[in-house]
């Protein structure tokens, strides 16, 4: 079954490899377009980002849209130590040709959303989730129209990894985390505690590098590059893998284990802002929001990541 579906993302080199996955599996995905997120780096560098990555994979067809510069209601945090100055340091990718489209993008999702029959478009939120909540904000009826939401977001065993009880994507924006965790949409949500298990290996890494064609060489060298930081970090023998997360488990959801729970983000504490807070024995009455993963297979997953981009040029 193909699915139709908009991306938000802020690219970031996880990002990027999960957009690769995403053209790579069109019995899967129609992808109807593109939001630039500001989180990774600023907004002018990711919507040229994906620009860049959709060039790499032959696809410059699929429209790209400007997303809030700013998370709603903070100043913007960044992770460019993690990413490079561009967000996607690693390959050397050329400026892209391909224009973005002047519609704001919250505009867009909301039109499309109208525009298109309810319960067929499902929202792939790679990045923080602003542009969905500013959407649900301006456009409440589009939430009965969202057939559901896949998420790289939120962490409760594994804790933060952008302060000690938050992850990033969250962090940036957790006021737009609290609008989208309590519109009722049906939510899957892939936190820390399953990218975590998802290492990304010399030898994985290399799988893709052999691939040879410019999708899996530039993947392999994009990883290898915002890797760094996480191996000294973790001191594991891969980095986590967050952002293929998301299509992984909509291809192949039997790859991943997960359960049905109550996630409720933290918005006000200085010390645990952005955290997550996963009701994961059930003790809370709170309503069960959120189909939460918590482990996965990772050979699975690096073998699915590796014949989906084998299929780009
Ligand atoms: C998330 O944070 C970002 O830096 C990555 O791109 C990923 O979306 C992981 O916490």
């Amino acid at each position: 079954m193909t699915r139709k579906i908009i991306v938000t993302s802020d690219p970031g080199q996880d990002q990027a490899v999960a957009i690769l996955m995403i053209l790579g599996s069109p019995e899967a995905f129609d992808v109807l377009g593109m939001i630039a997120t500001a989180g990774n780096i600023g907004l002018d560098l990711t919507e040229k980002n994906l620009r860049k990555i959709l060039e790499l994979a032959g696809r410059p067809d699929i429209p790209v849209y400007l997303g809030a510069p700013r998370p709603m209601g903070r100043p913007l945090v960044t992770a460019a130590h993690v990413h490079g100055p561009s967000g996607l340091d690693g390959p050397s990718l050329p400026e892209p040709i391909m224009r973005t489209q002047t519609k704001p993008g919250v505009d867009y999702m909301v039109e499309t959303l109208r525009a298109t029959a309810s319960g067929t478009i499902s929202i792939v939120s790679l990045s923080p989730l602003t542009n969905l909540a500013l959407a649900l904000k301006a456009a409440p009826d589009i939430a009965g129209r969202i057939r559901e939401i896949v998420m790289m977001a939120g962490a409760y065993f594994e804790v933060g990894n952008i302060t000690p009880s938050a992850e990033f994507n969250v962090y940036v924006d957790p006021e737009a985390a609290d609008i989208v965790l309590r519109s009722a949409i049906p939510i899957t949500m892939l936190p820390l505690d399953v990218t975590h298990r998802m290492l990304s290996t010399p030898a994985r890494l290399d799988r893709l590098q052999a691939l040879g064609n410019r999708c899996g060489v530039a993947a392999a060298e994009m990883l290898r590059f915002s890797e760094t930081f996480d191996l000294k970090k973790y001191g594991w023998p891969g980095a986590p893998l967050h952002g293929p997360c998301v299509p992984a488990y909509m291809i192949r959801p039997e790859l991943f284990q997960g359960r049905l729970i109550n996630v409720t983000v933290e918005t006000a504490s200085e010390l645990t802002l952005g955290m997550t807070v996963a009701d994961w024995w059930r003790i809370t009455e709170r309503p069960r929001n959120v189909f939460y993963v918590r482990d996965g297979d990772a050979d699975g997953y690096y073998d699915l990541l590796t014949e989906r981009l084998a299929r780009l040029p």
